[in-house]
């Protein structure tokens, strides 16, 4: 196995198939030790600090959680808690943070701030979602398709249906192509992934086998999938006034029983990273849907519901891929 100590987790595509996969393997190994009583503490005086610009549910009580079942100590930083950005730079608070942290977790807009802080601060970084990159997210989509099916990781195919220029469509892409999965990118041309993005995505596949298409053809698109997947249509820090655009470009892509049907699969399995505006219950999700006409967005109530639905498979396996991430990083 390759040594990853001291490796920051920016985007996928600082990882060689074979190291994505060891994360994987990790992460299983993790889990089950998890589930057997056995976890060993790899960790233990260890200090992190998780940064956050932007709100979290799961990757913050992710990385809270693995690193106290491996015996870490975390500092959490909300958006008005720190000097970051405002009084302070990326580069001054990078170095600082490297002298008290043996890593640090940061969630905000631009990637260049992660990078930035990988660059500076001596320690392993960890991304957890900028508007570019969803790493923490893809590793946990990989193992929890990874555990729904039979197959090899390369035999997988998924469609991911909507905004596909998000992090979350970023990530899964990339992912895909390290993976050599079936990798459908479905949803309208102008919510593609950038051209960079799918020609880096290509590369990786010419060695790992992945095929990777991208349509605008709903049918076509999800043909033989063994996983939909899909995410919300405005994300976080994208103005409120695009919602009205962003519903009529992705109405047709929203994930119903007659899209579980079109895969032709009785077994295909959906999933979503979430948070998911499938009803109207949430504040943002009540306004939205009422303004819309609409009953839910991206994925019905059924659907979401259903037994197709894994998402919270996919929900828990961000603890344990996180925590596979921090203790191949820092681990001894
Ligand atoms: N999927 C995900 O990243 O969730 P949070 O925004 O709650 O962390
Ligand atoms: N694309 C979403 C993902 C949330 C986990 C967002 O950035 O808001």
């Amino acid at each position: 196995a390759r040594n990853l100590r001291h490796r920051s987790l920016l985007k996928e595509l600082d990882f060689t198939p074979a190291e994505f996969r060891q994360l994987l393997e990790l992460s299983a190994q993790l889990k089950a030790a998890r589930a057997a009583g056995t976890e060993q503490r790899r960790l233990s005086g260890k200090n992190i600090v998780l940064v956050f610009e932007k709100t979290s549910t799961r990757t913050r009580c992710a990385f809270e959680t693995a690193a106290h079942q491996q015996g870490a100590q975390v500092t959490y930083l909300d958006p008005a808690a720190s000097q970051i950005g405002h009084k302070e730079s990326i580069k001054d608070t990078a170095r600082v943070l490297g002298r008290f942290y043996d890593g640090i977790e940061y969630r905000g807009s631009s990637q260049s701030i992660v990078e930035e802080l990988a660059d500076y601060s001596g320690v392993p970084v960890w991304n957890g979602l900028t508007d570019e990159w969803h790493p923490t997210q893809s590793l946990a989509d990989a193992l929890t398709m990874w555990e729904h099916t039979d197959k090899p990781l390369h035999e997988i195919s998924f469609a991911y249906l909507g905004d596909a220029r998000n992090n979350v469509g970023n990530s899964l892409l990339v992912m895909g192509a390290l993976l050599g999965m079936d990798v459908r990118m479905v949803g309208p041309a102008s919510l593609r992934n950038g051209p960079e993005v799918v020609k880096e995505a290509r590369r990786i596949a010419e060695s790992t086998g992945a095929r990777i298409t991208l349509s605008e053809d709903v049918a076509e698109g999800v043909a033989g999938a063994d996983f939909l997947y899909t995410d919300v249509w405005v994300s976080m820090g994208e103005p409120k006034e695009i919602w009205d655009e962003r519903i009529a470009l992705l109405k047709p892509y929203q994930v119903t029983m007659d899209v579980i049907e079109a895969t032709g699969n009785p077994r295909v399995r959906f999933m979503h990273c979430l948070p998911a505006f499938h009803n109207d219950e949430t504040t943002v999700g009540a306004q939205v849907l009422e303004h819309a006409g609409m009953k839910a967005l991206e994925v019905t109530e059924e659907v979401f519901e259903s037994s197709h639905s894994v998402v919270f498979d996919q929900a828990e396996n961000r603890l344990h891929t996180i925590k596979a991430v921090l203790v191949a990083t820092l681990g001894d």
